[in-house]
């Protein structure tokens, strides 16, 4: 680590922890300082961190931090379409789907996303014949954008029926199968290598089905979106339905390619273009705003400070929004797989904390389950809540109104907490959150949204000096499962005996 870095962290260590009601008492224009609104066209989403710990004085540590980092450079590098991810050597060049970019990546997007659009269309047209089903096979990245954007935003009647299955238990391909009628449904194989053992052997049953129930040229019902072509080529898929995005788009950042077909198929073309310009405006904010008013790097500041600063080892986002009821999976691949990291993007081993574990769910459901350990367990747990004011559903307004008051109310319970003598009745109090309130949750907002949070772990990493572009750690039990399936190695006792008790060796 930099000595300024060093410095930077020394001097953040320094502050004194004060509670939220002082703070609060201490500057009337808090609330005015510690939230923006950030313009969406036609909406707009406000940010509000006034209940979390962030001071003036913290944020010009956490701005010092910054500049100790190079923050300003590694975001030009990012929307240069320069190497952000050393270990691959590699961009990371997910903005350039939404317009904001390097010029030749943004153009080579466009023309890739003109590509699928024209697909899209011609499905629905009838060029495939009647179709009222997509399978749509994936996995991690390939899998959690797609199944969050399409349960968000098909609301209304959808297009097309869009039934994601990740999985390789095949009790979850057989629950959309026994959705779907074979005669009507197309197959979309979703995989950035194409090489991914649970979304091939999904996508093998899925050929095999359709053929056992009458369908003459399976292979023919097959979309394949992916960055490798030829590889989809080998395995059967015809170049015509072949969708390719660029191998500098990662996994975890790929709702934005031809990873999104279902939604464009299943809610239609216009919503997946909003949802794309929701991004790009989150995209230029983040490029273009200074330090001292950027969003995503105004959240990184909040989440450093809770895990590097006060230890926070999870973090929680309550959604009041039943849109967003996977949100939180999304967000768990986004951040976890980004920032769990332990080493530097120096490859030196990293000091102090990365990405504490994100966790989640839906409000007022939660209020239930798991808000007791919120108030009164001895972890102290920043949580985000996220919600519209304009309601997703058309029944007496009742219901948008509690569920709004509930999502304020928590917000207000955690940081005043309530004194009691008998103590299992007190409530201490000074638990932080962050307001992130929509105007409507439409699709703009939905890409506004996955961008602002895109942005935010790429701070934290930059902050923390990592790198988030990489993966390496999911690949050590991938390739024990196939050793494994291999046979002829020999594993500790106990995995040895859980093996043959399951008849697998
Ligand atoms: O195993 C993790 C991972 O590599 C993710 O990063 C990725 O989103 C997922 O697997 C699926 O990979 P693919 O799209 O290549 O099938």
């Amino acid at each position: 680590m930099s000595e300024a870095r060093e410095a930077a962290w020394k001097s953040l260590g320094l502050h004194e922890d004060t509670t939220l009601e002082a703070l609060f008492a201490a500057d009337p224009d808090r609330l005015g300082k510690m939230s923006a609104r950030l313009e969406l066209g036609e909406g707009g989403i406000l940010f509000d961190w006034s209940k979390t710990h962030l001071t003036d004085a913290l944020i010009a540590d956490f701005q010092e931090l910054a500049e100790a980092s190079g923050f300003d450079e590694m975001r030009r590098k990012l929307f240069a379409g320069e190497v952000v991810n050393p270990t691959e050597n590699r961009a990371a060049e997910h903005s350039a789907l939404r317009g904001v970019g390097k010029e030749s990546s943004v153009e080579e997007a466009a023309a890739l996303l003109e590509r699928m659009r024209l697909l899209v269309e011609a499905i629905h047209e009838g060029a495939l014949g009647e179709v009222k089903h997509l399978i749509h096979i994936g996995i991690g990245g390939s899998a959690l954008g797609p199944a969050l954007a399409v349960d968000a935003l098909n609301r209304d009647l959808a297009l097309v029926d869009v039934h994601v299955v990740s999985n390789i238990d095949g009790c979850a391909l057989e629950q959309a199968f026994a959705a779907c009628d074979p005669a009507t449904t197309l197959i979309a194989v979703a995989s950035k290598t194409f090489t991914t053992i649970e979304t091939m052997t999904n996508a093998d049953s899925a050929l095999k089905w359709l053929a056992e129930n009458g369908v003459d040229d399976p292979s023919g019902r097959v979309i394949a979106l992916t960055a490798n072509p030829e590889a989809a080529v080998k395995w059967g898929v015809d170049e015509t339905r072949i969708l390719p995005f660029a191998e500098s788009v990662g996994g975890r950042y790929s709702l934005w390619s031809s990873i999104g077909f279902p939604v464009a198929l299943g809610i239609g073309w216009e919503d997946f273009s909003a949802m794309l310009a929701g991004a790009a405006a989150v995209d230029e904010h983040f490029r273009d705003a200074a330090m001292a008013d950027n969003l995503p790097l105004r959240a990184a500041f909040a989440d450093l400070y809770y895990s590097r600063l006060r230890g926070c080892e999870t973090r929680a986002v309550f959604a009041y929004d039943e849109r967003l009821a996977l949100f939180p999976d999304y967000l768990q691949q986004l951040e976890m797989e980004s920032n769990g990291k332990s080493v530097t993007a120096e490859g030196k081993p990293v000091k102090g904390p990365t990405a504490p574990i994100t966790w989640g769910g839906v409000g007022t459901d939660a209020q239930h389950a798991v808000f007791q350990l919120l108030h009164q367990g001895t972890r102290l747990v920043p949580i985000d809540f996220i919600a519209s004011i304009a309601p997703g559903d058309a029944l007496d307004p009742a219901h948008h109104r509690i569920l709004l008051m509930n999502c304020f109310a928590q917000g207000a319970a955690l940081m005043a907490g309530s004194a009691n003598d008998d103590l299992a009745r007190a409530y201490p109090g000074n638990r932080p959150s962050t307001t992130i309130l929509c105007d409507d949750f439409d699709a703009a907002a939905l890409g506004a949204l996955i961008a602002f949070h895109e942005h935010r772990t790429f701070a934290n990493a930059v902050l923390m000096g990592i790198n988030p572009f990489d993966q390496f750690g999911v690949e050590l039990g991938k390739s024990m499962a196939k050793k494994i399936e291999k046979g002829g190695e020999s594993f500790d006792a106990s995995t040895e005996a859980l093996l043959k008790l399951a008849g697998l060796n």
